[in-house]
């Protein structure tokens, strides 16, 4: 069976690339994923957050004692290996990922807002990353600051991140927008030549022994797929971008569902994470079966034959399926 794609201009021979987690930091463990059949992968993100901290403890560092000794005006230079573990390190292992992989390695920016951090999206590429995702994991909670506002940050961040490369560029965001259809066609207008559909929040929890607020990572299960595949169905065809399904893809039917929806590619973290990477070379059996049991000659003649486009009923992905959802268990139970 034919499972080849094509994701942000990159031929792929199927459809699973792992996504940011632990499950693509080592390249021993891509490597793993590469020969259980991944197309291509995701390595975690270098997050805003730790590039400023390096930038300030590198200022910081140069800068200690240049006021104490009159022989040091322009400050001391120690070594940089003592500063910059987290970037460098993120770097070496692109690089070495790069050397060892044959298929395409995706490297990750996190942030939120735009400044010096986005041009590690050019060292990245420098690095010789294939494609960058860019990662906005933005929680609105400024009262002064409005939808449109907020808006215009990712957008602001986009294109800085477009202005400083020329691999392509993926989008990864949250599906909590009033306009969530609007707001994917801005986000590939400033640049975006794919969205990664969605960015699975973490909701914090409270520690009822300690009083505490504490982080609570749990993984995901195929139900949390439903919110992205109605979108990816609303979008496919609509909105002219590359579209990667996170969250929820567990299974060979979360794949097909979500391939029938619309997407170009479908992302795997918590069940590689559970399953461990041969949960992809039976996946992608499962997925070829299946196609074959019905005929299909190639993954590119299902995708998005179901997408709202393209959907003998288009209403099921909006409004008028909830009524009638609610209706059926009423008239079940
Ligand atoms: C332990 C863990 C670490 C993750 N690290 C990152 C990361 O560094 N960058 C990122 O964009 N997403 C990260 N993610 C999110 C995943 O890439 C994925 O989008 C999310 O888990 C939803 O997919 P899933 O249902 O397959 O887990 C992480 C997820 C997990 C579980």
């Amino acid at each position: 069976m034919n499972l080849s794609t094509n994701y942000l201009g990159l031929e792929l021979a199927n459809p699973i690339v792992p996504s940011a987690s632990p499950m693509t930091r080592s390249v021993e463990s891509m490597l793993h994923l590469e020969a259980a059949g991944a197309a291509a992968v995701v390595m975690p993100s270098l997050f805003e957050e730790q590039i400023e901290h390096e930038a300030m403890a590198v200022h910081a560092a140069l800068n200690f004692g240049a006021e104490i000794s009159p022989e040091s005006t322009l400050g001391y230079f120690p070594e940089m290996d003592d500063y910059n573990t987290g970037a460098a390190d993120y770097l070496d292992r692109l690089r070495a990922a790069k050397a060892a992989l044959s298929i395409p390695v995706i490297a990750s920016l996190n942030g939120t807002s735009p400044g010096g951090w986005t041009l590690y999206a050019r060292i990245i590429e420098e690095a010789g990353a294939d494609a960058l995702e860019l990662n906005i994991y933005l929680i609105a909670a400024d009262l002064e600051r409005n939808s449109l506002q907020v808006e215009d940050d990712y957008l602001q961040l986009v294109e800085a991140v477009r202005n400083s490369v020329s691999i392509p560029l993926s989008v990864k965001v949250g599906p909590f927008f009033s306009s969530t259809a609007n707001m994917a066609r801005r986000l590939v207008s400033a640049g975006a030549d794919g969205l990664v559909l969605f960015n699975r929040f973490y909701q914090p929890d409270i520690d009822l022994d300690t009083l505490s607020v504490v982080p609570n990572l749990v993984l995901s299960s195929s139900d949390e797929m439903r919110l992205v595949l109605r979108w990816m169905a609303l979008l496919r065809g609509r909105v002219d971008t590359s579209l990667a399904a996170t969250t929820g893809v567990h299974t060979a039917d979360d794949v097909l569902k979500l391939v029938l929806a619309g997407a170009d590619v479908t992302m795997m973290a918590s069940a590689l994470i559970k399953h461990g990477p041969d949960l992809v070379t039976t996946t992608l059996a499962e997925v070829s079966a299946w196609l074959e049991a019905r005929d299909y000659e190639s993954l590119d003649q299902a995708r998005g034959s179901l997408s709202h486009e393209s959907s003998p009923d288009p209403s099921a992905f909006e409004r008028a399926n909830y009524m009638h959802a609610l209706v059926e268990y009423a008239s079940e139970s």
